[in-house]
């Protein structure tokens, strides 16, 4: 069963037509009001146009691998193997940004690399949204300090104290800033997979998440993930469609340091339990 919620009559009936004629039917515009996606190449509503701009969801390293369908499966060796490890044990949630830029078609390549992570049905329910709009960007970290001043108050004592010395975001100082959205009305990948867990939708787009955080690494690049925030607070900010909803709120750039561990085991917040604690067998 395809989901149909949104869908404009005419898109319904479209589809009803290519799917008798046997066609392949290509992913619904994402419709919302006035404004249907750029990312599908249609118009885009003055409102968008003026107020800030939807990254293109097709960058060239999504349109390579996808049509790279002769290329030699790698051999992954012992070395890879030791610098996949090294990579996977020196990322780290970045909050602390020098002020070097992070050239836009780099950010482009790491959406691409992102872009190739596994999701429900192949639905790609993830949807990227690059802040730019000064305006826009203050308001959002005008609500992550609310926010972050509101968790303060669920805290005494030592507990308290130590959180307030907390470095939470790095979003003053991060060249990027990225909103990440997952569409759950999308129709791509005809609901496999998801008629039981629906929530698989929102788990692709998080899956999505940890791949880039580890391609951001592998350039050098630091990615800091907020989510003291309300997310309808900021998805009103961005103007986005009405039936996305907010998985992450990113703040990505050159780290000033760089730490094995994670920074809230160094500043005395929470260590790292081995994960054996976390097996069980059954
Ligand atoms: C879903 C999610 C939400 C997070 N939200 C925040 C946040 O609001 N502020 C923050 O400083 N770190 C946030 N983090 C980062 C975690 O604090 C961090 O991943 C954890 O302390 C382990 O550190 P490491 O990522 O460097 O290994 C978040 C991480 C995840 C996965």
């Amino acid at each position: 069963m395809v989901r149909t919620a949104g869908l404009e009559p005419a898109w319904a009936i479209a589809r009803e037509i290519l799917s008798l004629l046997c066609i392949p039917i290509p992913p619904r515009p994402l419709i919302c009001g006035n404004y249907v996606s750029a990312s599908f190449g249609a118009r885009v509503s003055p409102r968008l146009a003026q107020g800030g701009t939807i990254a293109a969801m097709t960058h060239a390293a999504t349109k390579k691998a996808a049509t790279d369908t002769d290329a030699q499966a790698p051999v992954f060796d012992g070395a890879f193997r030791a610098r996949l490890e090294d990579l996977i044990k020196w990322r780290r949630d970045v909050r602390r940004f020098i002020t070097r830029e992070v050239d836009d078609a780099l950010v482009d390549e790491l959406l691409g690399l992102a872009a190739l992570a596994p999701s429900v049905g192949n639905s790609q329910p993830w949807r990227f949204v690059k802040v730019r709009d000064e305006d826009r960007r203050q308001r959002i970290i005008e609500n992550f300090e609310a926010c972050n001043a509101d968790a303060l108050a669920d805290y005494n004592g030592e507990k308290a104290k130590l959180y307030a010395t907390l470095k939470l975001s790095g979003m003053r100082d991060a060249p990027v800033h990225l909103a990440v959205f997952c569409d759950a009305t999308t129709l791509v990948g005809y609901g496999v997979g998801q008629k039981t867990m629906p929530e698989t939708l929102p788990y692709s787009v998080v899956g999505a998440l940890g791949t880039l955080w580890l391609a951001a690494r592998a350039h050098g690049i630091g990615m800091g993930w907020v989510s003291i925030i309300n997310p309808e607070v900021v998805s009103g900010i961005l103007d986005v469609p009405g039936d996305w909803s907010l998985i992450a709120y990113l703040c990505l750039g050159y780290p000033e340091e760089e730490h094995i561990d994670p920074e809230l085991q160094r500043f005395g917040w929470q260590d790292r339990i081995d994960v054996s604690d976390f097996v069980l067998e059954r």
